[in-house]
């Protein structure tokens, strides 16, 4: 391992260079295929604390299972738990679980507050989702398709959706380790363009083609096949309006006979069969989704073992 990842925060795919990130990467494959050896748990002792401002399958069975078999252990603090920001400043809840804990994850609205938590935790912060980005997702896709595709240099992939969360982590990701990325939305739902400028600026140094689109034939000949949920969590009111507006902005037969014939398709999950997806390609063999889900744990693991200094 030639990365010293020892302290530091995970709050954007920014925050890792592209050795770091494929560091990471082959952690997680080691993790996964030495299936969690009983005697020997490189965070045992260590207390993982989990917040939560939004609901979570996923996130929170794979960080806290993922502690278990780390030989550590995790605490769900719930919306009500806490109440951040209106119970108490993120600064004294960052300060105060400092005090008992080994490393803080937290799933929220505004990226500000997990901004916030890590200018004042003294333990690393992890960004279990915040509606800018979703890192921890993108590292358990990108081992996913490492496993699919045997590389992510020069892999064509192709997200499909809304411009969101996810869409800005794949797309900074993607630039990071050279990855071609092209986003299709329907016009006025593109990824942010401060997102764009800083994964084109560095997708010209790594390689990586990063496009944003909303014509679907720009998925044509893709190796992977992406998406998410029209309405992420805190839009449930445009949800409605949203069905219309992304009709044809989904992954289905049509979708696959444009990509490459053995394109792999992904979805961070939760699914809504039906809009984003239909069901029956969702299981086509060359779907990932749950290899995506189980991959979570893995990668996450691997980031919390690099973040405590025990790869
Ligand atoms: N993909 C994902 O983050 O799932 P959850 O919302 O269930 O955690
Ligand atoms: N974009 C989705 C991802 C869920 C894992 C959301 O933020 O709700």
């Amino acid at each position: 391992m030639t990365s010293n990842l020892k302290d530091r925060h995970f709050l954007s795919m920014l925050d890792l260079s592209r050795e770091e990130t494929l560091d990471v990467l082959d952690t997680a494959k080691t993790l996964k295929s030495g299936g969690y050896p009983p005697d020997k748990f490189p965070l045992k002792g260590m207390t993982l604390a989990m917040i939560f401002q939004k609901p979570s399958l996923r996130t929170r069975v794979s960080f806290e299972t993922g502690m278990t078999k780390l030989g550590g252990h995790a605490i769900y603090l719930a919306p009500t738990d806490i109440s951040l920001s209106k119970r108490e400043t993120t600064e004294d809840i960052a300060m105060v679980l400092s005090r008992y804990v080994d490393i803080i994850m937290a799933r929220v609205f505004g990226h500000d507050i997990v901004e916030d938590l890590a200018k004042h935790a003294t333990v690393p912060i992890i960004n279990g989702l915040s509606d800018w980005e979703h890192p921890c997702q993108i590292l358990a896709d990108f081992q996913t398709i490492i496993e699919r595709k045997g590389k992510l240099d020069g892999v064509k992939a192709c997200f499909i959706g809304d411009g969101n969360n996810v869409a800005h982590s794949l797309m900074l990701g993607a630039s990071r380790v050279g990855m071609h990325m092209t986003v299709i939305t329907p016009p006025g739902h593109e990824p942010d363009e401060k997102v764009k400028t800083q994964s084109t600026q560095i997708g010209a140094e790594t390689g990586s083609i990063i496009t944003v689109a909303n014509d679907l034939g720009a998925a044509s000949g893709a190796d992977v096949l992406y998406t998410d949920v029209w309405a992420s969590m805190g839009q449930e009111d445009e949800a409605a309006a949203r069905r219309q507006v992304f009709t044809a902005y989904r992954i289905d037969g049509e979708t696959m006979k444009i990509a490459a014939p053995d394109a792999t398709i992904l979805h961070c999950l939760p699914a809504h069969y039906g809009d984003e997806i239909d069901y029956e390609t969702s299981r086509l063999p060359g779907s990932a989704i749950f290899d995506q889900a189980e991959n979570r744990m893995h990668a996450q693991n691997a980031l919390m073992v690099h973040l405590k200094g025990r790869a």
